[in-house]
């Protein structure tokens, strides 16, 4: 099987390389960057946005994890014009894999309407895939929002909920996907637990032993609300077994 997967150089597309390492399938990574430490490998050039290098990327490959995405630059660009002439060159594809996001329907975020947007060009077309959602990754909800303390404070919109994931278990069942017939849009994937911004700020602070304190802020609007409400949730997804307090652990290790 030969296998390309997308956005190598990212969040998901790492774990991804991570795995498949030492795989008797072929693999093929693209991304703009070069990714460090890419093994056997075969790295090719190529960008969503101007469709350079996507031919190459793309030739005799049988299944395609598309993990390449851009939420804040010319995210319309990318995720939608970009991807749809990238699904134009895809008519020998026997499996496109799609990774997507829980709630995208739900959630007033301009990123999550063109993702809503992207699956169902995909569905449109005559390529056969895979959508799977996913909730929010661990190290994403992290680095955006509990980053780091501000006068000894993590000042939080502290009731959204997440469901966070780990993104290895999430690149696994990912993996796993590839060696089966497309499946549709599945079911989500998602983390094992739904807690509060305040929460999880409070398991950094206790795992870290930090001498921080949590301030908890409300956000006006309807897309804090709709993370309040949990939207971006799915108590009935399949679930990952690594909570955010583990991974917190393991990244002390
Ligand atoms: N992050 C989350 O919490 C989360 C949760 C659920 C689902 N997802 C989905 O998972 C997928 C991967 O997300 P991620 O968080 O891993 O993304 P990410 O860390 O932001 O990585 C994005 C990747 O896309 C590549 N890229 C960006 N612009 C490009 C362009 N113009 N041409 C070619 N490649 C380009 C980047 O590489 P270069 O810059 O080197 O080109 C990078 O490898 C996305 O579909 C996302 O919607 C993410």
């Amino acid at each position: 099987m030969r296998i390309l997967v997308t956005g190598s150089t990212g969040q998901l597309g790492s774990a991804l390389l991570r795995q498949l390492k030492g795989s008797n399938d072929e693999v093929r990574i693209t991304s703009r960057r070069k990714p460090e430490g890419m093994g056997d490998f075969t790295w090719v050039y190529s960008d969503m946005l101007t469709g350079e290098g996507l031919e190459a990327a793309v030739k005799d490959v049988d299944v395609i994890i598309h993990t390449a995405t851009s939420p804040t630059k010319s995210s319309r660009d990318i995720e939608i014009t970009g991807f749809e002439n990238f699904l134009g060159k895809l008519h020998h594809i026997q499996h496109f894999i799609y990774p997507s996001i829980v709630g995208i329907e739900e959630i007033p975020f301009n990123y999550y309407r063109l993702k809503y947007e992207a699956e169902s060009l995909l569905k449109s077309s005559n390529i056969p895939y895979t959508i799977v959602r996913a909730t929010q990754f661990h190290g994403f909800v992290e680095n955006l929002l509990i980053s780091k303390p501000l006068f000894k404070r993590y000042i939080v919109p502290g009731k959204m909920k997440f469901q966070s994931v780990d993104v290895n278990e999430y690149a696994s069942h990912l993996i796993d996907l590839i060696h089966q017939i497309p499946q549709g849009r599945t079911e989500d994937f998602c983390g094992p637990e739904i807690l509060t911004l305040k929460e999880m700020a409070n398991l950094k602070i206790k795992v870290n032993d930090e001498d921080n304190r949590v301030l908890s802020i409300p956000l006006a609007g309807k897309l804090y609300r709709s993370f309040t409400e949990g939207k971006n949730t799915n108590s009935m997804g399949k679930m990952g077994k690594i909570k955010f307090e583990q991974y917190l652990k393991n990244k002390l290790e």
